[in-house]
């Protein structure tokens, strides 16, 4: 049953049937793709389900979950990254739906930080999160090497964060911001989503709140990517209407240097602080992307607005000793970053939503 990969397609047409590659001669070298571009950033998705139900992620009701046995274990997602540091993978970011909610979050941080990239040296892992419950795992989290923290947080209003999310944990929040300020974990980073008419009036109290807590705050263009598919670009707070909220209030010195990294920084008047804007709608940064996701289910993906998917659950979970090899873990990862396209194409005109919300494919 060995044969090339098929990368599925999401939709109404019945799934191809779910094959396993053979080993690719490419084994342990880069993964750079089509355009050059080389990956050194995996996504964890570790769960779909969250504590939350923001209104520009999941609808209230309604959601249908990813069954349980589907859901990777600790074994199985930690030989995935294992090969992916083995082709050069140094980041590691766990995400959700809520990365907290899997009881086994310590374990997964502490086997995670123990993997090398080929040259010796140790690779990073990061977190992103709502923040409820951190208090409680902080240290633990810390002890077991994780390296740094981004906390969602659009609205430090508490009335308006229940509205926003439909739950009423803003303590929990507050409570998970300061223990992870506390922690010393740094850069410390709060991303908030700018949403018209409802949070765009406090950006600057937002910024101020971060600096309070020793962190950067950073803004995020919203993406189409809510499983309710209501995404709206006239609601969209562009990069330039952020700027121009947040330049009425501090000299904004853009810092050159941005890498790969989706987030254009601002220096703020002439103190050390910065403040982060992620335009992935009106200024995409896909031409110096070098991040590649896993979903809470096995599946690869090479972007995050990508409609195709690679599946790792016929390799990881094949009986056949023959099938269930590390080479061709290798081979599937190979598969999707060679497919990976130039863009997102949010702004295209064919353009189609993913079928998954972000809670499942991870931020
Ligand atoms: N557009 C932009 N950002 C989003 N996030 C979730 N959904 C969207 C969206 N549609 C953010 C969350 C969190 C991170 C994981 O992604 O607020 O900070
Ligand atoms: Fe949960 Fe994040 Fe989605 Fe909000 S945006 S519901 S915190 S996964």
């Amino acid at each position: 049953m060995s044969s090339q990969p098929v990368p599925v397609t999401i939709g109404s047409a019945p799934p191809p049937p779910r094959t396993v590659p053979d080993p690719d001669p490419r084994r342990g070298s880069p993964l750079v793709d089509t355009f050059g571009r080389v990956h050194r950033d995996l996504r964890i998705s570790l769960t779909d389900r969250c504590s939350l139900r923001c209104t520009y992620c999941m609808p209230e009701q309604g959601m249908e979950w990813l069954a349980r046995s589907s859901i990777l274990s600790v074994d199985e997602i930690v030989r995935v990254a294992r090969i992916c540091a083995e082709a050069g993978i140094s980041t590691f970011r766990l995400t959700g739906g809520e990365p907290l909610l899997r009881r086994d979050i310590v374990q997964v941080v502490s086997e995670l930080a123990a993997l090398r990239t080929p040259d010796g040296k140790p690779v990073q892992v990061a977190m992103t999160t709502n923040g409820i419950g951190l208090d409680k795992v902080i240290t633990a989290l810390a002890d077991a090497g994780l390296a740094r923290l981004n906390i969602s947080l659009d609205t430090v209003q508490p009335e308006r964060f229940a509205e926003l999310t439909r739950r009423n944990r803003f303590k929990d929040v507050m409570a998970g911001i300061e223990a992870a300020s506390r922690s010393g974990l740094r850069p410390l980073k709060l991303n908030a989503v700018a949403m018209r008419g409802v949070n765009d009036d406090e950006l600057v109290d937002l910024v101020e709140f971060a600096l309070s807590m020793q962190a950067q705050m950073r803004f995020i263009e919203q993406m189409p990517l809510d499983a309710g598919h209501t995404w709206d670009r006239k609601q969209m707070v562009t990069r330039e209407e952020i700027l121009a909220a947040l330049g009425k209030r501090w000299e904004l010195h853009p810092v050159p240097g941005r890498g790969g990294a989706p987030a254009e920084k601002f220096r703020l008047d002439d103190t050390d602080s910065h403040v982060g804007v992620i335009a992935s709608v009106t200024a995409p940064f896909c031409g110096a992307c070098d991040r590649l996701r896993l979903t809470a289910d096995g599946q690869l993906r090479n972007c995050l607005f990508s409609t195709d998917e690679y599946d790792l659950i016929p390799v990881v979970r094949a009986e056949d000793p023959e099938l269930n090899t590390d080479e061709r873990i290798d081979a599937v990862l190979r598969a999707c970053i060679d497919a990976k396209k130039a863009g997102h194409g949010i702004n295209d005109p064919g353009f189609l939503q993913p079928a998954r919300g972000m809670n499942a494919i991870g931020g």
